[in-house]
């Protein structure tokens, strides 16, 4: 495995693969790896040649109130996992190769970066896709992996991908959780043991709504009720805390008043100091 934190380098390493006819696999992360990382990493190695993971975390998607200079992880302990996981290629740039100080150019996609998680975090994916861009211009990926987890992220890119004709396919991966249901994140780090109680909370919700609907609830609004029920048992989360639960078009992401054949349920809440995101895709038989 070869860490490379220079982009010329690591152009040059995949234009030479490329001429071997070799396919790319990228996972593209902000380090702090867990099983839901490893699981990118994992299906990318069953459909490419040659595997690369970024790693970096990139301050423009985080809003200066937010935990760039906290988040977590060490590049030691992740190369350790993608050694373990034969990942070829880590890509490790620092914020000033990637932003140098007269850097200009953003990209951004309209509308559906402004709903949901983006009024919370106005220029979160506006951040998210400037950097998706940059990495895929210098990975030059055959296919590139993300998860579910961040529903909302997957669409916006994978708009971003058809409107600006980037030919990369894009592969969505299903959440990774931990036994008890809650979704592996890299911020679970900062929960205390009372707050990952109550974190726990979200997959339940989820987990009770989607069964609502299997039963036969159609109206959304009941359904949000009792989502909002489930959440306020929590000790910490008060109706304050809950930034939305939406129940959406799985890809207008348009809110819905009745439940549709395909639809996503998603959520985000704040408990103590850590935001937490969620959801669940519905789909009919
Ligand atoms: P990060 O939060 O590190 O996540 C990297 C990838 O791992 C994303 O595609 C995310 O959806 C996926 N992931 C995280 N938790 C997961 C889980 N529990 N199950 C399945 N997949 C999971 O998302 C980002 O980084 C950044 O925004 C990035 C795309 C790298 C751009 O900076």
């Amino acid at each position: 495995m070869q860490i490379i934190k220079n982009i010329e380098k690591m152009q040059t390493a995949i234009k030479a693969l490329k001429l071997r006819k070799k396919e790319i696999g990228f996972v593209p992360t902000m380090g702090a790896l867990h099983e839901g990382h490893l699981s990118l990493v994992r299906q990318a190695h069953k459909d490419n040649d040659i595997v690369v993971v970024s790693i970096f975390v990139n301050p423009a998607q985080f809003s200066p109130a937010e935990d760039y200079k906290t988040y977590p992880g060490t590049l030691k302990m992740d190369a350790e996992k993608c050694r373990k996981e034969k990942v070829d290629f880590i890509f490790f740039p620092d914020a000033k190769m990637i932003y140098p100080e007269d850097y200009l150019t953003y990209v951004e996609v309209e509308e559906l970066s402004k709903i949901l998680e983006g009024k919370f975090r106005s220029t979160h994916f506006k951040g998210v896709t400037t950097i998706v861009l940059k990495l895929f211009n210098i990975i030059m990926p055959d296919r590139a992996y993300f998860g579910l987890k961040d529903y909302q992220q997957y669409i916006i890119i994978k708009k971003m991908l058809e409107n600006l004709n980037i030919c990369a396919i894009l592969l969505g991966m299903p959440v990774v959780r931990e036994k008890d249901g809650l979704a592996l994140s890299s911020r679970n780090e900062y929960l205390t043991k009372k707050e990952r109680e109550d974190a726990l909370l979200l997959s339940k919700a989820l987990f009770y709504a989607r069964d609502l609907v299997l039963k036969g609830e159609r109206n959304c609004k009941n359904i949000i009720k009792e989502i909002y029920r489930i959440l306020l048992k929590g000790k910490l989360i008060k109706k304050k805390n809950i930034d939305y639960v939406s129940i959406i078009h799985p890809q207008a992401l348009k809110e819905m008043s009745s439940v549709d054949q395909h639809c996503v349920i998603v959520l985000a809440v704040r408990i103590g100091r850590t935001r937490l995101i969620d959801n669940i895709i519905i789909k009919e038989r």
